[in-house]
């Protein structure tokens, strides 16, 4: 019996035959193909380096765009609030701490204007505040160490101080 004979007998005798022979052509053709697979192309992660901001560097974080990212000092911490961007964002309730020292409003609970130190003066030292109002705080602090990521320091601006 010739091979091309034995072939078609053994293609005849066991239909398997057929599914096997034509998932070993798509295992050669995807291996053989120039663009075998449409992959994802790999990314980095997106990486934050820990850094120091002074007011001014820190008001550029202020979310008024989708794309912008949105920080807030606390007690002298620099916090990614971007995923409580509802809270922070340019609509949200709290947005006037976007970019801004939070410090003193989270105190007195007050997210007025008046809380925030302008972005030429040197910072807030807090030295006011009651017993109550440095708890609120750091009750405050506690809670955005928990949920957000701490992403830098708060220094005052060398030309202000
Ligand atoms: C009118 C009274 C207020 C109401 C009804 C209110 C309501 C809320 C609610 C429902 C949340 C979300 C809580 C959660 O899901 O974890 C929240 C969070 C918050 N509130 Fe208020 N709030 C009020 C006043 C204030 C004031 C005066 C401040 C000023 C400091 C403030 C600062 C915050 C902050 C910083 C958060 C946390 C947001 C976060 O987790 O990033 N709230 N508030």
């Amino acid at each position: 019996m010739s091979l091309q004979e034995t072939f078609l007998t053994q293609f005849q005798e066991n239909p398997l035959n057929w599914f096997l022979s034509g998932f070993l052509i798509y295992v050669i053709y995807s291996y053989l193909s120039p663009v075998p697979y449409n992959l994802p192309t790999a990314k980095h992660t997106e990486t934050t380096v820990f850094r120091e901001y002074t007011p001014k560097q820190l008001r550029e974080f202020d979310g008024r765009t989708q794309q912008t990212k949105i920080y807030m000092g606390v007690c002298g911490n620099v916090y990614d609030v971007t995923k409580g961007r509802n809270f922070y964002g340019p609509d949200g309730p709290y947005g006037n701490f976007a970019g801004r020292d939070a410090s003193r409003g989270l105190a007195k609970n007050s997210f007025d204007v008046d809380m925030l130190t302008p972005i030429d003066q040197p910072l807030d030292t807090l030295e006011d505040l009651t017993r109550e109002e440095i708890e609120s705080l750091n009750d405050w602090h506690s809670h955005f160490n928990v949920k957000y990521q701490l992403v830098g320091k708060l220094v005052n601006d060398r030309d202000v101080f």
